[in-house]
């Protein structure tokens, strides 16, 4: 008995939510094929489109490390044999090994006939994080496998919270061909924040929530601010501050960095703007000599 499953990619961060916040992107993901075997023990059997970057060792794939952390728990002894068929590209910022590990722990699950409840599976997930990054964090795994807007008010233990989404809120995501893993984004954030800066970042947090719940696009957009990881890690994104600048004259509510990037977000209040966004975008980025794809997704 065979289960395939998708996941979609994701915005971590969405700016003033370091690893608390994040939200999934439509159509755009992963999918992984889960057979039962007899043989005992986890299998990867095939890996496409990766260009043969991902490790097939099960102790070192997203997939199995999540599907492991399920059954250790589950106490199921018998085999599975996995499939991974990445649409995401790896090094992007857009929730890339969150994908993986969630599309696996979906079709896993569902083949025990679903002993646990989505929130219950990001528990799993996070240990696939841990493997691909060094960093156990939920804010990619959560939306992948809940969908939509989701807060992670704490870590120890999980507590996963979907927020509401305003109707007509737009992602245009740009993803300039660079490649930055998450544990080198990681290493150059800085270790201690002044009272100055938590004040600052948790009212933003505060605002952004309260837009979301509020339906308030002005407010979502006064709040799209962040000086905890993007002072450092935008001097990685060539053309972000241009970009930003770009996106304001054209009635975008805001830009960040998705994730530990270099992919960049942008918040629009209509599918209209969001399609200018990727044409602006893709001019910023060509003038610096920098392909860049672009996809836009309804947030909801
Ligand atoms: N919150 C994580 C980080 C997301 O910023 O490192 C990584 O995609």
């Amino acid at each position: 008995k065979s289960i395939r499953a998708f996941a979609p990619a994701t915005v971590a961060n969405v700016s003033c939510g370091f690893d608390i916040l994040g939200f999934a992107i439509d159509e755009l993901g992963d999918q992984v094929e889960v057979t039962l075997s007899d043989e005992p023990g986890l299998r990867v059997v095939l890996i496409e489109g990766d260009g043969g970057r991902l490790p097939y060792e099960a102790e070192k794939n997203t997939c199995t490390v999540a599907i492991q952390a399920m059954l250790d728990q589950h106490g199921f002894d018998g085999g599975m044999e996995i499939s991974l068929y990445k649409g995401l590209p790896l090094g992007s910022g857009m929730g890339s090994s969150a994908a993986s590990a969630a599309a696996a722990l979906i079709a896993a699950n569902a083949l025990l006939g679903e002993p646990y409840d989505k929130k219950e599976l990001v528990n799993f997930a996070v240990e696939a994080e841990r493997i691909a990054c060094g960093a156990a964090h939920a804010d990619n795994v959560a939306p992948s496998l809940l969908g939509g807007f989701v807060l992670i008010r704490d870590y120890h233990p999980l507590d996963v919270i979907k927020l509401p989404v305003p109707k007509g809120l737009f992602c245009t995501l740009l993803h300039p061909h660079l490649e930055l893993n998450t544990s080198d984004s990681r290493s150059v954030l800085k270790k201690q924040l002044s009272l100055k800066d938590a004040t600052i970042q948790s009212g933003n947090i505060a605002g952004l929530i309260s837009g979301l719940y509020q339906s308030d696009f002005n407010l979502i957009s006064r709040s799209l601010k962040d000086v905890i990881a993007e002072p450092t890690r935008a001097l990685l994104i060539p053309g972000f501050y241009e970009l930003r600048l770009a996106i304001q004259r054209i009635g975008a509510l805001g830009s960040g960095i998705s994730g530990s990037g270099p992919t960049i977000f942008v918040l629009s209040p209509s599918r209209k703007v969001a399609e200018e966004v990727a044409t602006v975008g893709q001019e910023v980025f060509a003038q610096i000599g920098l392909e860049v794809d672009a996809f836009i997704s309804e947030v909801n």
